[in-house]
C-alpha cells in the first residue's frame, strides 16, 4: 500500500513549474508505434504510472520499451508482436483499449481486455467498434474480452454519434493501414488527438484535417521508424495554474502550449486571477479573492473534463455559488462528498454541482476516488487551515510526473 499524501495548507505557490509530456497523448502515442516497423523513439515522455503500465503490456505483447536517461522511449516491436492484452495489466488502464484499433492493423486480428482505469462513469467502446466495424472488422465480445479480426479491410466514411476521443483514435490507427479512404465525421478536436496525427504522419501516414471535426485518411502500407517529440500536458499545466490560484500565489508555468490551454485560462480569469505569456510559459498570478464562475464541460474546445474537479476545489472558497455542469462523463462528482469533510458547501443536483462558496476549508483525512478527484483534493489541501491527508495517493501518480517534488519546489509542505 501506498503511504499518503500529506499537505499542510496556507501556502501560497511561488515559483517555477516545467511541465511535463501530455499523459494522453503519450499513451496513444505509445500504442501506435506498434504499427511502425523499425524504431521509434518518444521524447518528453512523463515518469508516470499509467506509461510504466502501458510499457509493460507492450513489452508482455514481446515489444522492446527502453527508457534512456534523457526522458525518452526506444520501442521495437517484433515481427510476430503478441495479439492479446493481459488483464492483470489492462484492468489498471483504459487506455490499453487504444491497442485494438493499432493490433488490428498490424496483425489483422487482436483480442482486447475490456479495460479499466479511472471509474467516473460507464464508459462504453460502441463508438470505437462502429468505427472498426464499418471499415470491414469484424468484433465480437467474449468473456471479458473484445476479439477482432479483420481479412479485408477498406477505406469507408465514419459518423460518430459523440466526439469520442478514444474512438476517433483507435479509428484513425486502423484506418493508417487501411486501403483506400476514410472519413470521420464529428471526430474528436483534441490537441491529443492531433498530436497522434503528427505521430503517424512523421511515421508515413497520411492524414488530414486532425483538430477539425473532419479527418481524412488515405491508407499506407507501412510506418517507419521515426523520433518524435510528446506535447507538454495541458491538464497537469491547468492543474498546477489552479492551484495557483486558490493559494493566490504567483508561479510560471513552464513548456505549455498556450492555445491548448485557452479554455482553463478564460475560466481561470472570470475567477479574478491575472495570467499571462511569458516567454515560452505562463504567468499566473491568483487575485485578492476568488469569484464565481459557472462551468460547463465539453469536448475540445469547451472546457475540459479532466480540469472539472480542481475548478470545483478552487470555487469552494469561491465569493459566492457557481454551478458546474459535467457533460462528457456521468458519474465524475464522486470527489464532492470527500471535498465536503473539509467545509466545502457542495449540492449534487443532476449533472450539475452547485458550490457554495466558505470562507475557507479545513484540512481532513480524505480518499482519492480517480486520479482528477486526487489533484482536486491536493488543491484543496494545499488552500485549507491545517492538515490534509489523502488516501489512495496512488491515483495522482498515474498522472502527475513528480509530483511531490514539483509542489515543494512551489513552496508548498508536502510529503
Ligand atoms: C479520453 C481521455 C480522458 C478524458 C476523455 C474526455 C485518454 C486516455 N483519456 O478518454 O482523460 O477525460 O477523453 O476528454 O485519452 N463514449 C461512448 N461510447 C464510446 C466511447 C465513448 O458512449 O464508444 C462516451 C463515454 O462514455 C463518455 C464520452 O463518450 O461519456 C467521452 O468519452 P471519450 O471521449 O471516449 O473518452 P476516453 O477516450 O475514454
Amino acid at each position: 500500500m501506498e503511504e499518503p499524501l500529506h499537505i499542510e495548507g496556507g501556502y501560497p505557490l511561488e515559483g517555477k513549474v516545467w511541465i511535463s509530456g501530455a499523459k494522453n497523448a503519450c499513451l496513444v502515442i505509445m500504442a501506435a508505434s506498434v504499427m511502425v516497423q523499425g524504431q521509434t523513439i518518444l521524447e518528453n515522455v512523463p515518469r508516470i504510472r499509467d506509461v510504466e503500465v502501458l510499457a509493460n503490456i507492450l513489452r508482455r505483447l514481446g515489444v522492446s520499451v527502453t527508457r534512456q536517461e534523457d526522458n525518452s522511449l526506444s520501442i521495437i516491436v517484433p515481427e510476430d508482436v503478441g495479439g492479446e492484452t493481459p488483464y492483470d495489466l489492462a484492468k489498471k488502464l483504459r487506455a490499453s483499449n487504444l491497442l485494438l484499433g493499432a493490433l488490428l492493423a498490424t496483425r489483422k486480428e487482436a483480442r482486447i481486455c475490456l479495460p479499466g482505469g479511472c471509474d467516473i462513469g460507464s464508459r462504453p467502446m460502441d463508438l470505437h467498434l462502429k468505427g472498426l466495424s464499418a471499415l470491414g472488422a469484424k468484433v465480437k465480445l467474449d468473456h471479458g474480452y473484445i476479439e477482432a479480426s479483420a481479412r479485408h479491410l477498406q477505406g469507408n466514411r465514419v459518423y460518430l454519434d459523440f466526439p469520442s476521443v478514444g474512438a476517433t483514435e483507435n479509428i484513425m490507427m486502423l484506418a493508417t493501414l487501411t486501403p483506400g479512404q476514410t472519413m470521420i465525421e464529428n471526430a474528436a478536436k483534441e490537441p491529443e488527438i492531433v498530436d497522434l496525427a503528427n505521430f503517424l504522419n512523421a511515421s508515413g501516414g497520411r492524414i488530414r484535417g486532425a483538430g477539425t471535426d473532419m479527418i481524412r485518411i488515405e491508407g499506407v502500407k507501412e510506418l517507419r521508424g521515426t523520433r518524435y517529440a510528446v506535447i507538454p500536458d495541458r491538464i497537469e499545466a491547468g492543474t498546477y495554474m489552479a492551484a495557483a490560484v486558490a493559494t493566490g500565489g504567483n508561479i510560471l508555468v513552464e513548456n505549455v502550449i498556450p492555445t491548448h490551454l485557452y479554455p482553463i485560462i478564460a475560466k481561470l480569469q472570470e475567477t479574478g486571477a491575472t495570467i499571462q505569456e511569458e516567454g515560452r510559459g505562463l504567468r499566473v498570478i491568483g487575485g485578492k479573492e476568488i469569484l464565481p464562475v459557472d462551468i460547463k464541460t465539453l469536448p475540445y474546445p469547451g472546457f475540459p473534463t479532466d480540469m472539472q474537479s480542481q475548478m470545483i476545489a478552487l470555487l469552494s472558497v469561491a465569493k459566492g455559488t457557481s454551478v458546474i455542469v459535467e457533460n462528457v462523463f456521468e458519474n465524475r462528482f464522486r470527489m464532492v462528498d470527500e471535498i465536503k469533510r473539509m467545509g466545502a458547501e457542495v449540492k449534487l443536483e443532476g449533472h450539475a454541482a452547485v458550490v457554495q462558496g466558505v470562507p475557507r476549508l479545513f484540512g481532513a483525512r480524505v480518499k482519492a476516488s480517480d486520479l482528477r478527484a486526487g489533484a482536486a483534493l491536493a488543491i484543496a489541501g494545499l488552500m485549507a487551515k491545517g492538515t490534509t491527508e489523502i488516501d489512495n495517493a496512488y491515483y495522482v501518480y498515474r498522472g502527475y510526473e513528480d509530483v511531490k517534488a514539483k509542489l515543494r519546489g512551489l513552496g508548498a509542505k508536502v510529503r
